[in-house]
Parts: structure tokens; C-alpha cells; sequence
């Protein structure tokens, strides 16, 4: 069966719009315990302005304290120059760069047009002059929370233009669930006939409850690449209704009941999802680490004598 390969956001886009701070030895500790679970990305932070992000405030101090596991790439979102360059320093394996293909959300996000933030990202990809890999995030491509529809080929030229300053990988984003199975398996055709040689992959919230039809839907067209946020955290603060993305540990125990290789440690995993409750302050939407696997068999009741 094919390989699976997971990209953990529970930091970023997990912790981004979490209303207490989450204090720097837990952030740190929780990339330490991910780092064994036998993730191929970790998102560990955002390089943005700690105005606008302040959860994330402390990003240097991070990432400069968490235990790097071989094999595991530590990847932070940027936003700007500032962001690409306070990451270079930090060591980060990849910068994330982030734009919405809806005007109204990048406005909103970004505080830019859309065009702006390409040249700006430009810019970025010319002074990284290959030194690190880049990737690029391209948000509400199945649908804005303001705009509405996002129409197809709007998504197709932002990332065509984004191939042609030779980014490593795409990062598709379902920023508000707005995505339905039938969708993403449109988008994805289109995305793997246009980008065969770049890293693609597919970033999912379940905010109306497609997330995991949609991991499906990209999958039967050939992806392997998710990102998915520990107990189903997460949310832009700058995309209205925007909740969770879809739960990593709920994802990568689906696929692997169907026989994917996933890479994973399931158990460690599930037992670092059943603490979270404890670092954010509150319940988690993440399904398993509830229920169990599939394969944790309940005793049968004792017979009424
Ligand atoms: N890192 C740290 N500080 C930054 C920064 C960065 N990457 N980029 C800008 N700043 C600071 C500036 O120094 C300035 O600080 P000051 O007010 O103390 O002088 C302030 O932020 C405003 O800078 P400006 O260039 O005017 O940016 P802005 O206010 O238009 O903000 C962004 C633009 C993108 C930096 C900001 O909106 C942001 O960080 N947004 C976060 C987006 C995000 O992560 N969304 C969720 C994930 S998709
Ligand atoms: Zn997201």
C-alpha cells in the first residue's frame, strides 16, 4: 500500500486561535513527543507579527528549544520577509509561505491584496535563493468564508505562479470546511495534472463534518500528503466560523485500518492526543483518542444471574 505522509499543524494552526497562551515548556515539550510518533513534517510555529498572532508569540525561543529528530522536517509559517528571515535564523528545515486565493481573506489575514502578498512571497523565494525549501499555502481555495466560491481556476494560477519561482511543494487549504468529496476530487485531477513534480498536499478543517470524506476524496486521486492538527485543533482567527482541522490521530487511524502505510506510532500517538485536553485547558473534538481503536475490544457484560 502506499506511504502516507502526515504534517503536523496541533502548534500552528492548532494553537493560533486558542483564547489562553500555552506556555513555552508545554509548546515544547508537545513537539517533543510528536517528533517520536513518526511524523514526516512538524509545523511547529508561525514567524508573524505577535500583534496579530499573539499565541505564537514565542517562536524563536521554540524552535530553538525543541530536540530535532532525524527524518522529522521541522517546517514554520511566514508571512513576509520579517517572517522568512527570523526563520532562517531559527534553523527551520522549510518555510511555509501563506496566502489566501480569496482577496477578501487575504485582506483580512494578511492585510494585503492578493497581489501584494504574491510579489512580497516573490521576494521571499528570490532571497532564500534555494538555501531552504519552501513551501507555499494557498488558503480558501475550496470556498471563502466571505466571498463564497473560489472558483477552480483561480486556485490553478495562483499556484502556477508559485511553480514558476520553483517552489518545493503546494499546500491546498480548506481554511473554513467549505469542501465537499466531490470537490477535492476535482481539485486534486486538476492539481496533479498541472503539478506531477511538486510535493502536493491536502490541508483539511471539519468544520462541517467532510473533513475525513475529503482526506478520501484526495486520496482515491493519488495524494499523500495531509496535514492534520492533533485532537482536531485549529482555526485562522481572521476566517469567520473557521473551528478545527481535521484530528491527525483520527485521520492516520483511519488509513491505516485500510492498510496504508502511515509511518506512524498509533499508540504513542493516541496516548500524546489524550493529554492535550490537559495543555489547552479544555475538551478536545478528536474522535479516538476517546472511543479507542477499532481493535480495542470491550469485555462482554457479565450474564444477569
Ligand atoms: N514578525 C514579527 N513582527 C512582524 C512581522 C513578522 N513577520 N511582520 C510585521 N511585523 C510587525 C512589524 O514590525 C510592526 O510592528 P510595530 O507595530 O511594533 O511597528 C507590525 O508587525 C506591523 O507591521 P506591518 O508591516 O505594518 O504589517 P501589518 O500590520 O500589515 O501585518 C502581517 C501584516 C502579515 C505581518 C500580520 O498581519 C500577521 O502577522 N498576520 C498573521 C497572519 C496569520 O498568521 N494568520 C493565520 C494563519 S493563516
Ligand atoms: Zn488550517
Amino acid at each position: 500500500m502506499r506511504r502516507i505522509h502526515f504534517n503536523e499543524v496541533v502548534t500552528r494552526d492548532g494553537f493560533q486561535m486558542e483564547p489562553r497562551f500555552v506556555p513555552t515548556d508545554d509548546k515544547v515539550a508537545l513537539v517533543d513527543a510528536l517528533s517520536e510518533c513518526g511524523y514526516a513534517k512538524i509545523e511547529v510555529t508561525s514567524f508573524t507579527s505577535p500583534k496579530a498572532i499573539p499565541m505564537l508569540r514565542d517562536a524563536e525561543e521554540v524552535m530553538g528549544r525543541i530536540r530535532r529528530v532525524a527524518g522529522v522536517e521541522y517546517t514554520v509559517l511566514v508571512p513576509n520577509l520579517r517572517g522568512a528571515e527570523r526563520a532562517m535564523e531559527s534553523r527551520a528545515d522549510e518555510l511555509n509561505l501563506v496566502m489566501s486565493t480569496s482577496e477578501t481573506h487575504n485582506r483580512a489575514n494578511l492585510r494585503m491584496t492578493r497581489e501584494q502578498s504574491f510579489n512580497g512571497l516573490a521576494e521571499v523565494i528570490r532571497a532564500v535563493e534555494g538555501r531552504v525549501a519552501v513551501n507555499v499555502s494557498l488558503s480558501t481555495c475550496f470556498g471563502c468564508p466571505m466571498e463564497g466560491e473560489v472558483p477552480q481556476a483561480e486556485v490553478l494560477r495562483w499556484a502556477s505562479r508559485f511553480a514558476e519561482l520553483g517552489v518545493r511543494g503546494l499546500t491546498i487549504c480548506d481554511t473554513t470546511g467549505m469542501a465537499h468529496p466531490a470537490q477535492v476530487a476535482r481539485m486534486v485531477d486538476a492539481l496533479q495534472a498541472a503539478f506531477a513534480a511538486l510535493q502536493l498536499t491536502l490541508h483539511f478543517h471539519n468544520t462541517r463534518g467532510m473533513g475525513l470524506a475529503n482526506v478520501l476524496a484526495a486520496l482515491q486521486g493519488g495524494i499523500t500528503r495531509f496535514d492534520g492538527s492533533l485532537g482536531g485543533l485549529g482555526g485562522c482567527p481572521y476566517a469567520p466560523g473557521a473551528s478545527g482541522n481535521i484530528a491527525s490521530e483520527d485521520a492516520i487511524h483511519m488509513l491505516d485500518a485500510m492498510g496504508y502505510d502511515t509511518g506512524m506510532d498509533i499508540e504513542g500517538l493516541l496516548d500524546v492526543a489524550r493529554h492535550l485536553p490537559q495543555v489547552v485547558g479544555h475538551e478536545v473534538p478528536g474522535q479516538v483518542a476517546k472511543a479507542g481503536r477499532i481493535t480495542d475490544l470491550h469485555p462482554a457484560p457479565q450474564e444477569q444471574a
